[in-house]
């Protein structure tokens, strides 16, 4: 019989920082890396014992009475920065709309000149520091669905592969490809892509074939980059097949086509443009491609998550003190307890002062919900 050893301490939110091996060794449990969810403690309980993070005791602060203020207001106060500036997203979004607009009318001789020298501008202001507490999204409406998600999803590629610290000629191409990623839904009528019933089975097909036609479209495009070719193909491929085209074997793509599902999932899920439905906060965005993460590489969720959090930045999150935060910082070693910033007493009133409370250190406080709205 062999030797029970002893079961390692693990808390929610931990990031493993060396592989879980069985008792014998032999079988890796868990990757070096692995978030540590409920879920995954409840599943590993015969080898890992939950605890409870370091405790540190926050300052209690006064307040003053208030009229509750609207989230909008709240996060103008807070002066969370863009990850691009306006002047520099326009420029981007002019030069895709060309571009687009090109494709769409069936205009050959298409160029990545412009696009290009955009991105380039794009990347280069693009954070690296994670402590800069940026909006993730920006909130103006787009004519078209598909060109602003297009754009959303090259922002964010261009922040998640910055914070990755990957070469600069990776983040380029990478923001690149996702601005293009979805150019075959050009192909696909707007009275399909509108509809608000469900499709018949030749529309679905109709639709599912943007990614091959995507990747048609560019391969015409002089100097295109593989990785914008395969992230067209390749953006809706899953792990448990369940995703299209089915011609494309999951563990042929590289891993950042891997990432950019995941981006492309998370900013469709989140979307405030989107024309469907409404659209779920940012956590909950998380905690949708968490449920489902055997549809991803676990590589790419985890980067994912490791860069935006479990609860992003400008999560409004409602504690067990019935006071309301902003979340401002993600804590790397715990994903789960984030640095938050208070906003409203119990009561509703705004504190006065600037309270910063680190969940980690704070045994008092925990989160209990997630806000959409003050
Ligand atoms: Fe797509």
């Amino acid at each position: 019989m062999s030797k029970q050893r002893e079961k390692i301490e693990v808390f929610e939110g931990q990031v493993l920082e060396t592989a879980l091996l069985s008792d014998d060794g032999g079988t890796v449990l868990c990757k070096a890396g692995t978030i540590m969810t409920p879920d995954l403690i409840r599943r590993l309980s015969n080898w890992v014992v939950r605890v409870e993070p370091g405790k540190k005791k926050q300052d209690e602060d006064e307040t003053v009475p208030a009229a509750r203020m609207n989230r909008d207001e709240i996060l103008r106060r807070l002066e969370f920065e863009e990850i691009v500036s306006r002047k520099t997203r326009e420029r981007a979004e002019s030069s895709q709309g060309e571009f687009f607009d090109k494709v769409r009318a069936g205009q050959g001789g298409l160029s990545l000149d412009a696009i290009e020298d955009a991105v380039a501008a794009m990347v280069e202001e693009t954070p690296d520091d994670p402590d800069v507490p940026v909006k993730l999204f920006e909130m103006k409406q787009h004519s078209s669905y598909m060109y602003q998600h297009c754009m959303e999803c090259g922002v964010m590629g261009s922040f998640i592969a910055t914070n990755l610290k990957y070469p600069h000629k990776d983040v380029m191409g990478f923001a690149m490809a996702l601005m293009l990623h979805d150019v075959g839904i050009l192909t696909v009528p707007d009275s399909v892509l509108t509809k608000k019933t469900a499709l018949t089975a030749e529309e679905w097909a109709l639709v599912r074939g943007h990614s091959e036609r995507g990747f048609e479209a560019l391969k015409k495009v002089p100097g295109m980059d593989p990785l914008a070719l395969m992230t067209a193909m390749g953006h809706h491929v899953y792990a448990d097949g369940s995703g299209y085209p089915e011609s494309v074997d999951f563990n042929d793509l590289p891993p950042l086509v891997h990432l950019a599902v995941v981006i492309n999932d998370f900013e469709t899920l989140t979307a405030q443009h989107g024309p469907f439905r409404q659209a779920a906060n940012l956590h909950d965005g998380v905690s949708i491609l968490l449920r489902h993460r055997h549809r991803y590489h676990p590589t790419a969720i985890e980067q994912f998550v490791r860069v935006i959090g479990f609860y992003p930045i400008s999560t409004f999150v409602e504690l067990n003190t019935g006071e309301t935060g902003v979340v401002v910082r993600n804590n790397p070693d715990n994903l789960f307890l984030p640095e938050i910033k208070m906003v409203l007493d119990p009561e509703g009133a705004e504190f006065k002062k600037e309270i910063i409370v680190n969940l980690f250190e704070d045994a008092e406080r925990r989160i209990t919900a997630v806000r959409s709205d003050l």
